[in-house]
């Protein structure tokens, strides 16, 4: 039996489901059931009958299904693949954040941990945060964190009055500006998709600013175009190549190794011994669930 099947056939003794995201290594997303970003792994975790949810993506990922789904088992295949921009946020130094500023509104990156949820008013992901910061009464101020890219970006976009955490994605704050534009000049027909975790000097340079699916969909739904300069982790260059055969895309290799710590090794053993399982205390998870769930209301 290869490897992928002992993986298949343990999901089905166990009633097992795989979610992976996008920046999973290729092999990881063959095998998976579902392959999404992080909205649409919050969406299946909260939807899916199964008894056992395998997430592959990083810790702040299997904690949001954990929260979610109190009666299901959660397991991650390496409970060290974590999110600098997660940790760039304690839940410590969120609270007196807040308490210097209590008129405003906590709206977080769902790239947080349990405790920094249970601070806030509602969580956003890259798919929904505009549409959810434009939702929310005009007289709010808004407290953003932890990724001040994003929120910069949904700040100029919303006109929005925002505070901003100091936190950013050490990968996609590492697109370089310059070797941008040698390429727009290299390739001058090649639209640019570029992740809102960006920098602004990249975002300035983008055709289009958009979550993972996002990015995505437009390169399926633009046959028009034969060339795209991809700005995000290129984990997602696997989905686009196999969608879109044809078309050339180009993009700078900035890989998150927390995303490639999950291999299919550590699928096999972990479906198999049934750990590391990520579990949230009750008390933590009853308060974290609610700017999770307001979010996935709005979205
Ligand atoms: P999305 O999945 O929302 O595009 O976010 C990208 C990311 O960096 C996940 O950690
Ligand atoms: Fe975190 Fe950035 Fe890796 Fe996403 S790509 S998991 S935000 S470090």
């Amino acid at each position: 039996m290869t490897i992928q099947e002992e993986i298949r056939e343990l999901c089905r003794q166990k009633n097992a489901v795989i979610l992976a995201h996008y920046y999973q290594r290729p092999e990881i997303q063959d095998v998976a059931d579902i392959i999404g970003d992080s909205l649409a792994l919050a969406q299946q975790a909260q939807m899916t009958q199964a008894d056992i949810i395998v997430m592959c993506g990083v810790h702040f990922m299997a904690e949001t299904a954990a929260i979610l789904c109190p009666t299901r088992k959660v397991l991650i295949p390496d409970a060290t693949a974590g999110c600098s921009l997660a940790d760039s946020c304690q839940a410590a130094d969120l609270k007196r954040w807040k308490e210097e500023h209590p008129e405003y509104k906590v709206v977080s990156y769902v790239n947080t941990s349990a405790a920094v949820k249970a601070l806030t008013d509602i969580v956003v992901t890259s798919s929904n945060a505009l549409k959810i910061v434009r939702r929310l009464p005009k007289e709010d101020k808004i407290l953003f964190g932890p990724d001040q890219n994003l929120g910069r970006y949904i700040m100029e976009e919303t006109g929005r009055e925002m505070e901003l955490w100091n936190g950013c994605c050490h990968v996609h704050s590492r697109f370089s500006a310059e070797k941008l534009q040698a390429l727009r000049q290299q390739y001058p027909n090649a639209p640019v998709l570029a992740h809102p975790e960006c920098k602004k000097d990249i975002l300035d340079q983008a055709n289009v600013v958009g979550s993972t699916a996002a990015l995505l969909n437009f390169v399926k739904g633009h046959a028009e175009y034969k060339q795209f300069i991809i700005c995000t982790e290129p984990g997602i260059l696997y989905e686009m190549r196999k969608s879109c055969p044809d078309v050339e895309l180009i993009a700078e290799e900035n890989r998150c190794e927390y995303m490639r710590q999950v291999t299919l090794e550590k699928l096999r053993d972990c479906l198999r011994d049934e750990t590391p399982v990520v579990r949230v205390e009750p008390e933590l998870a009853e308060k974290a669930v609610l700017p999770i769930k307001k979010m996935l209301e709005w979205s």
